[in-house]
C-alpha cells in the first residue's frame, strides 16, 4: 500500500486527507493519505523516508513551504521561482519539490470565467501562498500587482523575488479591479480586516483564499458592493488535483461530493 502525507503545524484542520482519500477510493488505488503535525527538526528524516520509498509523496503546508527547500534534491521551475513548495515526489531517486498552488489558483480563476487579462490586482497579505498567487497572476498577464501587508518587511521580501510588484501601505486601498484576501483574517466567522472599502463599488472581483467559512466578511463586503466573489475552495481542490495527478498519473474528477466534503 502506498503512503502519502500532508505535513504542517497546525495540521488538525487540514481537509487534504478527506479529498485525497476520496479520490484514492474512487479510483481503486491501494494507498492511504494521512496528516502529520511536525516540527522543523523532523523535515530531514521525513524526506529521507521518500528516498527509501517508505513514503510515496508529501504535501507541505504552513509554515514549512519555504524552509523545506534546503533539504530537497531538486526544485521544479515553479517551486524555484516562488521559493515555495507544497508537493514532494521521487524522480530518478531524487526528492523533487514542486508547487501546485500556482495551478490551483490559476484554475480557480479560469473556472470563475472572470477575465484577469490586463486587470489591476491588489493582494492583501504576504504569507505562504502569496508568491504562488503573484506567479500565477504574472503568467495570466494582469497589468499591475499591488501588495499590502500589515508587516511591511514581509511585503518587501516579496518584492525581492517579484520586482514588478508595487507595495502599498497597510490601511490604504488604492484602485483595483481584483482584490485578493490572502491574510488569515476571516478564518474566524467574526474576523474583520478593518479596512475602509467604502469607496469601492461596481464591477470588482473579490477573491478570498479562505474557504472555511465559505463566505468571510471580506466576501460579504464584496457582494454588498455589487462585486463578483470567489472563495478559496476551487484553489484548494485544484492544487490537490494536480498533486494527485503527479503521484498517481490520474486526473480525478471534481464532482458534487468533492464540493460537499469541503463544506464540513
Ligand atoms: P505565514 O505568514 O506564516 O506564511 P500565513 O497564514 O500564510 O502565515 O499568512 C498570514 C498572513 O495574514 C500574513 O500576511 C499576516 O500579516 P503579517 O505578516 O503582518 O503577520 C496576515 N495577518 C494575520 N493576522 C492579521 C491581522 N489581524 N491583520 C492583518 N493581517 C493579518
Amino acid at each position: 500500500m502506498k503512503k502519502f502525507l500532508v505535513i504542517g503545524n497546525p495540521i488538525e484542520h487540514s481537509l487534504s486527507p478527506a479529498l485525497h482519500n476520496y479520490w484514492i477510493k474512487s479510483n481503486g488505488i491501494d494507498a492511504i493519505y494521512e496528516k502529520q503535525k511536525i516540527v522543523e527538526g523532523e523535515l530531514e528524516q521525513l524526506i529521507a523516508q521518500i528516498k527509501k520509498k517508505k513514503i510515496d509523496g508529501i504535501n507541505v503546508t504552513v509554515p514549512f513551504k519555504k524552509i523545506i527547500i534546503p533539504f530537497l534534491d531538486e526544485l521544479s521551475v515553479e517551486a524555484k521561482n516562488t521559493q515555495s513548495v507544497n508537493t514532494l515526489y521521487l524522480k530518478d531517486n531524487k526528492v523533487v519539490g514542486h508547487n501546485t498552488d500556482i495551478i490551483g489558483f490559476e484554475t480557480s480563476i479560469n473556472k470563475s470565467k472572470y477575465d484577469v487579462f490586463n486587470k489591476e490586482v491588489l493582494i492583501l497579505g504576504a504569507g505562504g501562498v502569496v508568491p504562488s498567487i503573484i506567479f500565477a497572476l504574472n503568467k495570466m498577464k494582469v497589468s499591475k500587482i499591488k501588495v499590502s501587508n500589515r508587516t511591511k518587511e514581509k511585503a518587501e521580501d516579496l518584492k525581492k523575488i517579484f520586482k514588478n510588484i508595487e507595495l502599498i501601505e497597510w490601511g490604504e486601498i488604492p484602485n483595483f479591479d481584483i482584490i485578493i484576501n490572502a491574510t488569515s483574517v476571516g478564518l474566524k466567522e467574526d474576523d474583520n480586516l478593518k479596512l475602509d472599502f467604502s469607496l469601492i463599488y461596481g464591477n470588482k472581483f473579490f477573491y478570498d483564499v479562505i474557504y472555511n467559512p465559505s463566505e468571510t466578511n471580506f466576501l460579504k463586503i464584496g457582494k454588498n458592493a455589487g462585486g463578483q466573489t470567489l472563495n478559496g475552495k476551487l484553489m484548494f481542490i485544484y492544487q490537490a488535483l494536480s498533486a494527485f495527478n503527479i503521484w498517481h498519473g490520474i486526473k480525478p474528477t471534481v464532482d458534487e461530493n468533492i464540493i460537499k466534503l469541503l463544506d464540513k
